[in-house]
């Protein structure tokens, strides 16, 4: 997950002004070699913005020190060693090499760890010291240029950026799947799921925003509109708790890794709708994601990617005939990761009453400007008002 400081507290990508071409590719599963394989697409500006803000020690340091992200990687490449011992593995955007080391230790026989960063010399070090030399084969290059000669039984890869789509990284990850997965291979994590859930944060409102009205004595609302601008106009990255959130979260979309698109990406809408569980002022939606590693024995339907169809069947329940597969979760009430979660908050609150619906649509597209950028739209309307907020996460 990259990140770096922003002026008003959240972590965003610094990169230049430029456009990225997209990727295209036809619609087959599981292709088996590299026949019809789109060209690579050429690496701009912006992407080796991205790959230098990953050659920083302090965000590899994050993801490792971030126990829930780097132990259920560890847990699941574990419980997938059956599929994982004697066979060949392609780490896409190892980083220091520490998914890769876990899957050689699941016995795996050779292990591609790739890299476009130059983090990628210091995992070709730490295998070194680690005697893993003849088994990790570190490559420094993107995904999309690389040359490894062999088809690979595994993929692991961790993409997930903020808002599950921000950084963009999982196009990377389709993209090796399509030329080097053999049919059949295991894609780890191999399902991920976008929630949305209407939130009440009157103590992130007060210290934000009411603060400037009595500041030491001093009237100080001249700076009110100043001060939602600054603190609302763009998404939030911060932890809340399951108190902040009104009612139970609605899927936003599911991506199941073996199928999914890399144009299916390129824009995603849904429509939401929440009766509040409660009276309260409502300040805006929190975002946050989980990540299951199941096997592809377990796709269960064409449905690649879902946006949210209808609305009371989208709350989310727990299917009780789902396999047992490890979940990664970045939810409120769930141990805290470093993805925290995204917030959108209104400039002003409304205030809804217990039973109160609220509803409306999301979108979140690539940006044209810059495709690691997300574009958000998020209308809504209750109690006989419609709003629509437009922000970009970049
Ligand atoms: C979120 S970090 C994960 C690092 C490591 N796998 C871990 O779990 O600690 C993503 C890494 O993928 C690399 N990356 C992203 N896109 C890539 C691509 N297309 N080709 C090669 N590396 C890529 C980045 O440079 C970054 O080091």
């Amino acid at each position: 997950m990259l990140h770096g400081s922003s002026s008003n507290g959240y972590h965003r990508l610094e990169q230049q002004r430029e456009g990225r071409p997209r990727k295209r590719r036809g619609g087959s599963r599981f292709r088996a070699s590299h026949f019809g394989q789109p060209p690579a697409p050429p690496c701009t500006e912006y992407d080796k913005a991205y790959f230098q803000a990953y050659s920083h020690i302090g965000i590899h340091e994050e993801m490792i020190k971030d126990h829930v992200r780097t132990s259920t990687y560890k847990a699941a490449i574990m419980q997938y060693q059956d599929s994982i011992a004697g066979k060949v593995v392609m780490d896409v955007g190892c980083g220091t090499g520490i998914l890769a080391i876990f899957c050689a230790l699941a016995g795996a026989k050779r292990v591609y760890a790739i890299d476009a960063s130059d983090i990628a010399f210091q995992a070709i070090e730490i295998v070194k010291s680690n005697k893993l030399s003849d088994k990790v084969i570190v490559l420094h290059g993107r995904v999309e240029d690389v040359e490894v000669g062999e088809m690979v039984d595994v993929i692991v890869s961790e993409w997930m950026g903020y808002l599950l789509l921000y950084e963009s990284m999982l196009p990377s990850v389709i993209f090796a799947r399509d030329k080097w997965l053999k049919p059949g291979g295991l894609i780890l994590p191999s399902h991920a799921t976008l929630y949305m859930a209407p939130v009440t944060h009157s103590e992130r409102y007060r210290q934000s925003i009411e603060f400037w009205r009595d500041v030491y004595g001093i009237d100080m609302s001249a700076m009110l509109p100043l001060a939602k601008q600054c603190a609302f106009e763009e998404p939030c990255v911060e932890t809340i708790t399951g108190e902040n959130v009104l009612t139970w979260p609605s899927v936003v979309m599911n991506v199941d890794c073996y199928t999914v698109l890399v144009e299916e990406l390129a824009s995603v809408s849904a429509k939401y709708k929440f009766t509040s569980m409660m009276q309260a002022p409502l300040h805006g939606f929190a975002f946050w994601f989980d990540v299951e590693f199941d096997g592809p024995q377990n796709i269960h339907s064409n449905e690649h990617l879902q946006p949210l169809r209808s609305f009371s069947s989208d709350i989310v329940l727990h299917d009780p005939n789902k396999s047992k597969a490890i979940v990664l979760s970045t939810a409120p009430e769930d141990d805290p990761t470093h993805w925290q979660q995204t917030l959108i908050y209104f400039y002003d609150p409304i205030e809804v009453k217990q039973d109160q619906v609220v509803e409306g649509c999301i979108t979140l597209s690539q940006s044209k400007e810059n495709a690691r950028f997300l574009n958000i739209r998020l209308q809504y309307s209750s109690g006989g008002r419609s709003f629509v907020k437009e922000t970009v996460m970049r």
